[in-house]
C-alpha cells in the first residue's frame, strides 16, 4: 500500500515541505530511499527500523520504496525520521491515512523511538502555517519556539509511539500554550552611570541605539571604549514580536539546543578578531548563518576593529548596505537577513598614543598609515557615528555618576516608538538607518537653512553621496530624540560633527 506524510527540511533560514511517499509491496525484503538525499537522511533508514521495532511493531519484512520530493530539492539533516516512520506506519495500515493528512511532521528518531530535536523548529512551524496545516507535530523540545509563532497548533512529541496514540486518537495531546513574550528580557547588563566623563560617546551611543545606526568609538587604550560598548544591550530598543519571530529563526538555526521561546531580548554579538569570513557572514556546505545573521535586529560589536581579517571586514559591506547576505550553495543562492548595528572600537594607532596629549605617540607615520589602512574607507564610509573617546581626566573619574541605563532606554524606546508609527508594525524597515531612497525623501525633508548646512559639509568634509544620507537618516533619529516632526539645523549640526573625524581616521 502507499501512504503519504508531509515533512520539513531547511532551506536558509525557512524550511520547506517535503512529501513523503512510502510504497510496501510483496518482493525481496529492502528498504530503499529514493529523492535527492545527504547521508543523514539515507541513514534514517536504519534509525526508522530500529525505532518502529523497539517500539512494538512487528512488521512483516517487505519490499518498502520510500520516495521523497519534490526530487531536485535536496533534503538535508534528520528532520524526514518521524515522518518517514509514520508514512511506513500507515503503508502497514497500522495506522490510517487520514491521521497523517494535513499534518505538517518533522523529528529525529532515536533507535528507541524516542523523538529528538532538530534545528529550525520556529521555521517548520512557520510554513505550517503558510501550507494551512491542521496541526504541526514537532520534538518536545522544539514545541515552545514553534508555539510562540500562535499561528497553528503545534503539538510535542517525546516518542514514536506517543505520536501513534495521539494520531489514532487513542491518547491525544493538546497543543503547546505559547510561550510568554515582552521584549524587554535584558538580563543582568553593567549600568551606563558607572562610566564616568565621556559625554559625546554616550550621546553618539544613545542616537545609534535609537537609530539603528552604525559607530565607531576611537581612542587611546582605558578610555572606556570597550566599556561603554558593554553597556548598549541595556540602552537598545525593546524587541517587537515581528522581529523577535525574524531573530528567533535565525538562532534556532545554530543553537545547541533549541531555544525555549522568541528570544526576548535584542542580539548583542561580539564575535573574536580572528573569525573566518564563513564565520562572520555565514556559509559552510550545509550554510548556517554566520555573525552578521545572529546579530540581525541587534548589534554586531568588533572591539578592536583593526585586528580583524581584512577580508573578513570587506565581507561585511555588503550586509551593511542591503541588510541581507547571500551565500551560495549547490546551484542555489540562499539569503540571510543581517541588517545589524555595528559598533566598532579602535585605537588611534598600534600604541594607542596618537593625539593623546598625556603620552606621545612613538608609532613611525608607516606604521600608523598601514594599521588604519586595515579598515577600508568603503567600511568607514558606512560608518554614520564617528567619535572620538578621549582619556578620561581624574576630575572626570571623581565626578559623580551620570545618567542610568533605564533613563536612557527610555528616551531611546520613545524614539523607536515615533519611527514603528512612521513606517508601520511588521515592516521590513523597523529604524531610520534601515530607510529607502523614498523614505529619505518622504521623511527626510530639510528646509533652505539645513540644506546649506549640508551642501558647506560635504564640501569641507568630502563626504560621498552615502555618507551624506547617511548624515540626514541620523539627523531624523536626533530630531526623534528630540521629540521634533521637522528635522532642524540644529539636529543636521549634530550629525554632522559625528563624520567630522572622517578625515583623520582614514588617513
Ligand atoms: N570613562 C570611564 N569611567 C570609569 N571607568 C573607566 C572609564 N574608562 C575606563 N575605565 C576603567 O578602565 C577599564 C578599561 O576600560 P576599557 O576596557 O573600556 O578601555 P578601552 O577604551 O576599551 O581600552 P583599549 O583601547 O585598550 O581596548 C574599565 O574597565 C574601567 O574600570
Ligand atoms: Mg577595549
Amino acid at each position: 500500500m502507499l501512504a503519504r506524510a508531509t515533512a520539513a527540511t531547511p532551506w536558509g533560514i525557512e524550511a520547506r515541505p517535503v512529501q513523503v511517499e512510502v510504497d510496501v509491496h510483496n518482493g525481496l525484503p529492502q528498504v530503499q530511499i529514493v529523492g535527492l538525499a545527504d547521508v543523514a537522511v539515507r541513514e534514517s533508514r536504519e534509525r526508522v527500523r530500529a525505532a518502529i521495532k523497539n517500539c512494538g511493531f512487528d512488521l512483516e519484512p517487505k519490499s518498502i520504496i520510500i520516495n521523497l520530493a519534490p526530487a531536485d530539492l535536496r533534503k538535508e539533516g534528520n528532520h524526514l525520521d518521524l515522518a518517514i516512520a509514520l508514512a511506513m506506519l500507515a503503508a502497514y495500515e497500522q495506522i490510517p491515512q487520514e491521521a497523517l493528512d494535513g499534518r505538517l511532521i518533522s523529528g529525529e528518531l532515536g533507535l528507541d523511538g524516542a523523538v529528538r530535536s532538530v534545528r529550525g523548529g520556529l521555521a517548520i512551524a512557520d510554513l505550517g502555517y503558510r501550507l494551512g496545516s491542521r496541526e504541526v507535530l514537532l520534538p518536545a523540545p522544539n514545541a515552545a519556539e514553534a508555539a510562540a509563532l500562535e499561528a497553528v497548533p503545534v503539538i510535542g512529541l517525546r516518542g514514536l509511539a506517543e505520536a501513534v496514540q495521539h494520531l489514532i486518537g487513542a491518547d491525544p495531546l493538546l497543543p503547546v500554550p505559547a510561550p510568554p513574550f515582552s521584549g524587554h528580557g535584558f538580563g543582568s547588563v553593567p549600568d551606563l552611570a558607572e562610566v564616568r566623563g565621556q559625554e559625546t560617546a554616550k550621546r553618539a551611543l544613545e542616537v545609534a541605539a535609537a537609530g539603528g545606526h552604525n559607530l565607531l568609538f576611537l581612542g587611546p587604550p582605558g578610555s572606556g571604549k570597550t566599556m561603554l560598548a558593554r553597556r548598549l544591550p541595556g540602552v537598545l530598543p525593546p524587541l517587537t514580536l515581528a522581529e523577535s519571530i525574524a531573530v528567533t529563526k535565525i538562532h534556532s538555526l545554530v543553537a545547541e539546543e533549541p531555544p525555549a521561546g522568541l528570544l526576548q531580548q535584542r542580539p548583542f554579538r561580539s564575535p573574536h578578531t580572528g573569525t573566518s569570513t564563513a564565520g562572520m557572514i555565514g556559509g559552510g556546505s550545509n550554510p548556517r548563518p554566520g555573525e552578521a545573521s545572529l546579530a540581525h535586529n541587534g548589534v554586531l560589536f568588533l572591539d578592536e576593529l583593526p585586528e580583524f581579517r581584512r577580508d573578513t571586514l570587506e565581507a561585511l559591506r555588503q550586509p551593511l548596505e542591503e541588510g541581507t547576505v547571500s551565500v551560495v550553495r549547490a546551484r542555489a543562492r540562499l539569503q540571510f537577513p543581517a541588517r545589524f548595528s555595528l559598533l566598532a572600537a579602535m585605537n588611534p594607532c598600534p600604541c594607542g598614543h596618537l593625539g593623546d596629549p598625556r603620552y606621545s605617540c612613538r608609532c613611525p607615520p608607516p606604521l600608523v598609515e598601514r594599521y588604519r589602512g586595515r579598515v577600508s574607507g568603503p567600511l568607514l564610509d558606512r560608518i554614520d557615528l564617528h567619535v572620538e573617546v578621549p582619556a578620561v581626566s581624574l576630575k572626570e573619574l571623581r565626578s559623580s555618576a551620570g545618567e542610568s541605563t533605564e533613563t536612557v532606554a527610555r528616551r531611546v524606546a520613545a524614539a523607536r516608538s515615533l519611527q514603528l508609527d512612521r513606517f508601520g508594525l511588521g515592516t521590513p524597515t523597523p529604524n531610520n538607518a534601515a530607510m529607502g531612497p523614498e523614505q529619505l525623501r518622504r521623511f527626510c525633508a530639510v528646509d533652505p537653512a539645513g540644506r546649506a548646512l549640508l551642501d558647506r559639509a560635504f564640501e569641507r568634509l568630502g563626504l560621498s553621496a552615502r555618507a551624506l544620507d547617511r548624515v540626514l537618516k541620523v539627523a531624523r533619529t536626533i530630531a526623534d530624540l528630540a521629540g521634533s516632526d521637522a528635522i532642524r539645523a540644529a539636529h543636521l549640526a549634530e550629525a554632522i560633527q559625528y563624520r567630522s573625524l572622517d578625515r583623520r581616521v582614514v588617513g
